[in-house]
This record gives structure tokens, sequence and C-alpha cells, in this order.
């Protein structure tokens, strides 16, 4: 793992920025000037005590308060929806330990700022050598890795395959008699070495456990007893608590104990420390003054299994330990596991109702078993975060032209995280779709998940798109990343999970007729701050034109053959060449009629009925006002024939909708000859050449961004407009392909374009599952709404969907791994980051028909 550091080029590290706004802060005062002739010494003595002292006084009250805060890091000024009491007591206790640090093969820690953390470790081979398998890196290169059960909460199996090894790990959370504050969990590890390893006797298979205390408290060692106590602490929320290690078979520990506090470079801490012993990597058993690091080592043949027991809230004189661990190691566990497979399996099996005969018949062998681990690795990726974004405040707000940048408030994040190995953090736009799934498995956890979100808002109703919380996140992410930009939009998409809970929560409660409903109270405590967060796309993001939106920040340069637009999700996207004002997004606009529509239905459910409490009647009457500004809105973007005014975004011609702006068509790289003082040599890069005069029009690059007005189902199911949508889909020219809806139409001038030297295309061709998922949401509408192309779309459904869960299917069972993309010309191999169980498992409601309403 490369270690990186928070500061990159454009971002000055925070000390030097704070030293140059304190520079900024000082009075004006030249000692050199001629101020000082003439003026007798004594006097200029005592002048200069005068002046120093001054200086000091500022340069101390600068530093206690440095600059004017920026608008932009303060908190909006509303209520926060994780201080609902839903979210309080038992909820939260039932959350309290997880498998929230995915980005790891296996590790866990509570939510709390800082929290105890365990983790896994094995020893494995990469280049040749030795090296410690602990942070899931793709360059492992391990076969196949990913929760194959996980339910969220209580209960997790994942299979791992690295090279000759074959690891089964298990959480599993319980609450017993004696359990402490959010109960106790057991961690089994199985690990087999191949048959071929087995001959050579030799082999000794190695596994590490740590258990780490952020806060820096002391972890006391035990040296194995009887009842495998391997280490112990306290902490003021669980009380005293105890892990026990126990392993079968001829196994025995090593185990070393460190004090520090990083906990981010946990690997090279416990790599740097292992001795060779007759021919073995060990740890040292040796054990720093107060540790707050522990880590233990079992070595066994070629089998090994090892039981680690976490009890919390330790009293031997109410529990007695040995029986409460009889309960939760060796064959109760076995027990204990077994139980939880089989409740998860039932419970999936009413959840998704997968008909594996039906899936077989699309060549998806081991249907079942794939919908599981993509909803299980989603779960197991869940994640809880804390720390302070980093922001960078564009140059209007400062003085000086300079990028410099801000600490966002500290804040917590529960969120679902993208790709275990790559994106190991928060995404805003990732999580809409992430929740459309979570939220029809538990609600609780999409609520707790998107009120973490909404609770990022700022003042002004931004949140930052991409989330990276404290150090264990940031080292993981390039430098260029880190700083978060406050002219960034990012698409609204909780509103997809939102829009899609209006049935149950309607349902609930106009049946319960209870106004004190948990989920109608969530809805409440957000509607404000989603009206913040709407109100900032409605102003920040709107086009020239009334009712026109565009993804603001994008900058023309000739480095790139398009300028990207990295805030609408689809980065490398084609836009209008030349980047202005003028333009107008096709696919933010349907996202601001999608926010519109769902503003209005959470009003409505939030509005009624009215017969309610005290202070409900203000609430409902303002709730009115609120609702017309939101149902016209709505009313204006859905309108089919706004949408289709001259010029606006449909090209009656091709019958296709288009974004607009000043472009033109003959843009290309070229290479180019420039010289490079820094090296005094000739070098080459690809420059972008324009060679025609661009001018205001429709953008004719057809692809997912044109499908925006079929996805949020505007077009009217009579309308011809819809048969041409559903041939243009079919088309093989343009989108169609045996493995899922391509991004880019091959006929498109950018189609399959590399954007620079470095950037291969993304979004200009590769098959992405979250929007093939939003386009059979619609053809699956439009398939059950009456009108004469329902057969139609019946049938384009169909095909599609057999295409997307055939291909994924294949390529699990050849490749152990979902996919962030999947080829558009080369048979459909997955490519991009894996294993990507963030939007791509949507690929199990796929499997479900559960679609998006
Ligand atoms: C979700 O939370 C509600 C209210 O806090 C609770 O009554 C319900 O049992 C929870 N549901 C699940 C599935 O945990
Ligand atoms: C891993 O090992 C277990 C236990 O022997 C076995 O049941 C399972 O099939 C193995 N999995 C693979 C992929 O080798
Ligand atoms: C871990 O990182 C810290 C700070 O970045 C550094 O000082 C320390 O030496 C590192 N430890 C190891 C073992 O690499
Ligand atoms: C321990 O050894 C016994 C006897 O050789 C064997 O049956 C059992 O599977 C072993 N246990 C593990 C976890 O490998
Ligand atoms: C969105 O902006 C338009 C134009 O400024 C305004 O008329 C409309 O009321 C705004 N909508 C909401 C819901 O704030
Ligand atoms: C389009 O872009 C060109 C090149 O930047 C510029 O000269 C022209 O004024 C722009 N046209 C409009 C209508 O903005």
């Amino acid at each position: 793992m490369k270690e990186r550091r928070v500061t990159n080029r454009g971002a000055p590290a925070a000390p030097a920025a704070a030293a140059a706004s304190r520079r900024r802060k000082k009075p004006a005062f030249d000692p050199s000037g001629g101020f000082f002739s003439g003026v007798r010494i004594g006097a200029v003595a005592a002048f200069a005590i005068f002046v120093l002292t001054a200086i000091t006084l500022v340069v101390l009250l600068s530093a206690l308060y440095p600059r004017e805060t920026p608008r932009s890091i303060t908190p909006v000024a509303l209520p926060k929806i994780m201080d609902l009491p839903q979210f309080q007591g038992e909820h939260k206790e039932r959350l309290y330990w997880g498998t929230y640090r995915p980005h790891l093969y296996l590790g866990i820690r509570s939510r709390t700022p800082k929290s105890l953390l365990a983790g896994l470790m094995w020893l494995g081979i990469k280049d040749g050598y030795y090296a410690l398998r602990h942070t899931c890196e793709d360059s492992d290169g391990l076969k196949r890795y990913g929760w194959v059960r996980h339910d969220g909460i209580s209960y997790g199996r994942q299979v791992i395959l690295d090279q000759n090894m074959n690891i089964t790990t298990f959480f599993s959370k319980s609450w017993n008699d004696g359990s402490g504050y959010g109960g106790d969990w057991s961690v089994r590890v199985n690990l087999h070495h191949s048959r071929f390893w087995f001959f050579l006797k030799k082999t000794k298979s190695s596994l590490y456990f740590y258990i780490a205390e952020e806060e820096g408290s002391q972890i006391r060692i035990s040296r194995n007893d009887a009842s495998g106590l391997a280490a112990s602490g306290h902490r003021h929320d669980i009380g005293h608590w105890q892990i026990h290690i126990s392993a079968e078979n001829n196994t025995f520990f090593h185990y070393a104990g460190f004090r520090t506090g990083n906990m981010h470079n946990i690997t090279q801490l416990v790599q740097n420390s292992l001795i060779v012993q007759e021919r073995k990597l060990q740890l040292p058993d040796t054990y720093e003054k107060s540790s707050n690091i522990v880590v233990f080592q079992v070595l066994g043949r070629n089998h090994l299994q090892l039981d680690v027991t976490f009890l919390a809230g330790v009293d031997e004189k109410k529990f007695s330990v040995q029986s409460r661990l009889d309960r939760l190691s060796g064959i109760r566990l076995d027990e204990t596991l077994r139980v939880q497979e089989q409740i998860f399996d039932k419970r999936f099996e009413n959840a998704y109702k997968l008909d594996n005969e039906e899936l077989s018949s699309f060549g998806a062998t081991n249907a079942v078993e794939i919908g599981k681990a993509a909803l299980s690795n989603l779960l197991g990726g869940i994640s809880y975060f804390y720390g302070q974004s980093l922001i960078s405040i564009p140059s209007k707000e400062q003085k000086h032209h300079r990028e410099s940048f801000w600490k966002y408030w500290p804040a917590a994040l529960y969120s679902a995280v993208p790709c275990r190995s790559f994106f190991p953090r928060g995404f805003l736009w990732d999580e809409g779709f992430h929740q459309i799934i979570i939220s029809r498995w538990d609600r609780n956890l999409t609520y707790d998940i998107v009120g973490h979100w909404l609770d990022l808002l700022n003042v002004d109703g931004w949140i930052p798109r991409e989330q990276i919380l404290g150090e264990e996140a940031r080292v993981r992410v390039p430098d260029e990343y880190i700083l978060q930009h406050t002219d960034n939009a990012n698409p609204p998409t909780l509103f997809l999970p939102l829009h899609g809970l209006k049935a149950y929560i309607a349902l609930a409660s106009l049946e319960s007729g209870k106004e004190n409903n948990a989920e109608r109270a969530f809805l409440e405590k957000s509607f404000p701050r989603l009206q913040a967060w709407f109100g900032w796309f409605n102003r920040t993001q709107a086009g020239t034109f009334p009712g026109t939106y565009y993804w603001h920040g994008r900058s023309i340069t000739d480095k790139e053959l398009n300028a990207k637009s990295l805030s609408s999700g689809l980065d490398d996207y084609p836009r209008a060449s030349h980047p202005s004002a003028d333009e107008r997004h096709v696919d933010l606009r349907c996202w601001m009629a999608l926010a519109a529509k769902s503003m209005v239905m959470i009003a409505k459910i939030i509005g009624a009925p009215h017969e309610v409490r005290k202070n409900w009647h203000s609430m409902a009457r303002s709730n009115d006002l609120l609702f017309q500004k939101y149902e016209a809105m709505s009313q204006v973007l859905s309108d089919f024939d706004v949408l289709n005014q001259v010029s606006l975004h449909y090209d009656r011609k091709r019958g296709r909708y288009y974004d607009y702006g000043n472009h033109t068509e003959k843009v290309k790289l070229e290479w180019d000859n420039f010289f490079d003082p820094r090296t005094g040599q000739v070098q080459q890069v690809l420059r972008r050449v324009v060679s025609g005069r661009p001018k205001l029009q429709l953008v004719p690059q057809f692809g997912y961004v044109s499908l925006f007005p079929f996805i949020v189902k505007l077009i009217p199911a009579d309308s011809q407009i819809l048969e041409a949508h559903l041939n243009l889909i079919q088309s093989e020219k343009l989108l169609w392909t045996s493995f899922g809806l391509r991004s880019l139409a091959t006929t498109s001038s950018i189609y399959n374009r590399r954007n620079t030297e470095h950037d291969a295309p993304y979004w200009r061709g590769p098959v992405w599952i979250n929007m093939n998922y939003l386009v059979l949401s619609s053809l699956h509408y439009y398939s059950q709404e009456p009108g004469p192309y329902k057969d139609a779309a019946a049938s384009v459904y169909k095909q599609l969907r057999a295409n997307l869960i055939s291909n994924v299917a294949r390529r699990y069972n050849e490749m152990g791994y979902i996919f962030e993309q999947y080829d558009h010309t080369k048979e459909g191999e997955g490519k991009g980051a894996r294993p990507f169980t963030g939007w791509s498992s949507l690929i199990l409601l796929i499997m479900a028909e559960q679609y998006q309403r």
C-alpha cells in the first residue's frame, strides 16, 4: 500500500495555508523604510518593543482565530436527522459493532468516532515475496473475495481464494446474558491449503488477528490460558471487554504489542515487526509499554480454524466468562452460524423470490448464489467513517487567487461503499443506487444512511459528493481527488430510494393511522433538508433559459477531447465541445423533474391526514404552500410539450433527446511537440485541435443521457416518441449489445474515444449496470401501462434483462467478481474496479424484477 500525503499540487498543506492567512492579517509595516531616520535611539527601542509586542499579539490572535470562516463550511441551521429518537436506544445499540471497515478483507469497528478496531491478516505472496494481506488490494490478485452472506447487522460469511489458500471468514453478533452495550461478537476463520501444498509437509499456515484502541488507552495481553484469553481492556461505553482466541490442532501463538497513534498503516507496523525463526516469519513476542495495538499470530498446518470471541461488559461476579464463551465459540458457534445462515437464506428467498429455473434458462448458472453475493457484499461494504472533509474554497471567496482548503465540521458517515478495494468511501451519487437495494432488505438501514448524508448539508444546501473522512479513508485516495469543491453538484440520487419508499410509507401510515410513525418522522425531519438541497440545485445549476439546468464547473482546456463533468457522475460522457452558460443538460433536467416529483410525494405524506398533533396544524398549512411550489415545478418539468419545445432538448428530425450548447463535432486529439524547459527536451503531448466553428445547437451525442426522459418516464405511454425510443434502444448500431446497453452510441463522434493520453473511455462505450437498471425499470413500467406499445416494451424488456443477467452471471462464474463495467465490444468482459458490489449489485433486483417505481 502506497502512503500518500494529504497535500497536493493545487493545495498547500494546512500549516502553510494558515501561515499564509496569518501574513495577510498582519498590519503593513516595513522596518527597512525611511521611518527611522532622525529619531532618537531610545524612542526607536521603545517603539521597536511596542511593535514586536503588537506583532506577537496579532500572530497569537490570528492563531486563535485564524481566518474568517467561509460560509461553505457552516452546517445548515436545521435539526439533525440523526437526533431522531428512532436512531437512538435499541437501534443504535443493534448497529454498534459491524464489519464497518470494508477496505480490509475482514475489519470490525463500532459506530463511534474513536473505536476499538479489529482486523485479520494472513501471509500471502506478492511479486515473489511474502506480504501481509490486510487491506483489499486488487494487486494482491486474489481469485475471489467477498461476502456471500451478510445481513448488514449480525451475520456474515465471506469466501476468499488466495492462490493455494481457501479462507472463509464468519462474523456473528449476538446479545446474551451478561452482554455489555452493543453485544458480543465472534469471528471464525477457516483456512485450507490446497492438496498440492498438503504434500509439501513443511508448509505452515499463519493467521494474524489484531485489536487496536483508537482512543489510545492500554490493551492488556495475557499469555494464552485455557480459556484462550488473549487481550482485554476497558472503554467508557462498553465497560470491561475481553478477546479470546482459540484454534484447533497443534496451533501455537505468537504476539506483539505496540503503542502508536497511527491506525492507517497497521500493515507496515506488523510487517516490520516480523522476525525469522526456524525459517518461519513470526511475531517477536514483545509488548511495548501501554500498548494500544495487540496482534496475535496463529500458526498451524494445512488446516486452521480460528475462533475469536469478543465479550463486552465483562463482570465475573455477575456472569461467568466461561459460560459466555462456550456459547460463542466451538461447537455452539457451529450451530449458531448454521442457524443464522438458514435465517438469511429464508429471508432472502422471501424478499426476492428468485426463479432459479427461469434464470438458468438465460444461461445464468448459480444465479441465486450470485444474487446473494451481490446483496451480501453490498451490505458487508457498509462502513462507518468519522472525520472532516477538506473543502476547496473557490477563488471568489478568497482574496488571493491561490486555491486553499478548509476543513468541514467533524462528522460521521454511515455509508455503503461502491467498491471495497478501489472506492472504500462514501460517494453521494452511488449511494442513491445502493439504497434502492438496501431499502428493500432493511429500510431502517436506509434511513440511517440517508439521514447521515442529509446531515452533511451545509448552510447553502450543498453536500460534498465524495466523503473522505479519517486517515484510514484518506490514505486510499489519490491527492487530486481529496479536495471537495463547493460549486460541484452530483446527481441527487437519494431521491430514488425516497421515491420508492412511498408505497410502503403511505400505506403504513394510512393503514395504521398512526401519526407517530417513525418512517413518517424521518420524512418530516428530512423535508426541510431536502428543500435546502433541492434549492441549492435549483439556484446553482440553473441554465439561462427558465426550467433548464446544466452541470456547472466544466472548464475548457486543450488537454482533453471533451471537458469532463465529474459532477454529473458520468465523468467523460461527451457534452457540448465548448462549455458555456448557454448549455443545458437533459440528464440534470430529468433529475430535477424526479426530485420535484419526490418532494411533492413527501409533502403529501407528511401533510396528510390533517387531523394531527397540536403543532401539526401550522405545519400542514405551510406545507400546502410548499406543496404548491413543488407541484408547479414538477408539472412544468414533467410537461411533455415543454420538454419538446423547439431546440430545448428534442431533435425532431432524429427523434432523440440531446444536450444543448456551443458545440462543434470537429474536434480531435493530435500529437503536438513541445519544448520542456525543465528537461531541455522536446516532448510529445496530445492536444485538442478544433477545426470547426462551434455554434449553439443540440449536441448530437446519443447515449445514456439521451435516455433520461425515457428513464424518468416523461414520455406518455401512447406517444410515438415512446415507440421511437423502443426502436432506438434496440438498435445495435446505437446502444444495444448482447451484454446490456452501452453508454454511448457507436455512431457518436466521441464513441469509445480517449479523453487524454491517459484517460481511457469510461462513459463512452462500456455497459453500466445502474443505467441499465433504470432503463429496465422504465421498460417494465411501459410494458404494464395500457397503450399501443405495451407489447413492444415487454419484448425489449425481456431481451435486455436476459442479456444483462446472463453476462453478469457468466463473468462472475468465470472471474469470481461483479464488476464496475462490462465491455461493450470484447464479449462483455468485466472491466474496471472489482468487486464492484455497489450499484452493480442492482443485478439482484433485475433478477427479482423489482424496479424503481
Ligand atoms: C425499524 O425501526 C422501527 C422503529 O424504530 C422498529 O419498530 C422496527 O422493528 C425496525 N425494523 C427492523 C426490520 O429492524
Ligand atoms: C474451500 O474449502 C471448503 C472447506 O474444505 C470447501 O467446502 C470449499 O468448497 C472450498 N472452496 C473452494 C472454492 O475451493
Ligand atoms: C505510519 O505513518 C506515520 C505517519 O504518517 C509515520 O510516522 C510512521 O512511521 C508510519 N509507521 C510505519 C510502521 O510505517
Ligand atoms: C483437527 O484434526 C482432526 C484429526 O486429524 C481433524 O479431523 C479435524 O478436521 C482437524 N480440525 C481442523 C479445524 O482442521
Ligand atoms: C426554482 O427556481 C425557479 C427559478 O428561479 C423558481 O421560480 C422556483 O420557485 C424554484 N423552485 C423551488 C421549489 O424553489
Ligand atoms: C462558442 O465558442 C466560441 C469559442 O470559444 C466563441 O468564440 C463563441 O463566442 C461561442 N459562441 C457562443 C454563442 O457562446
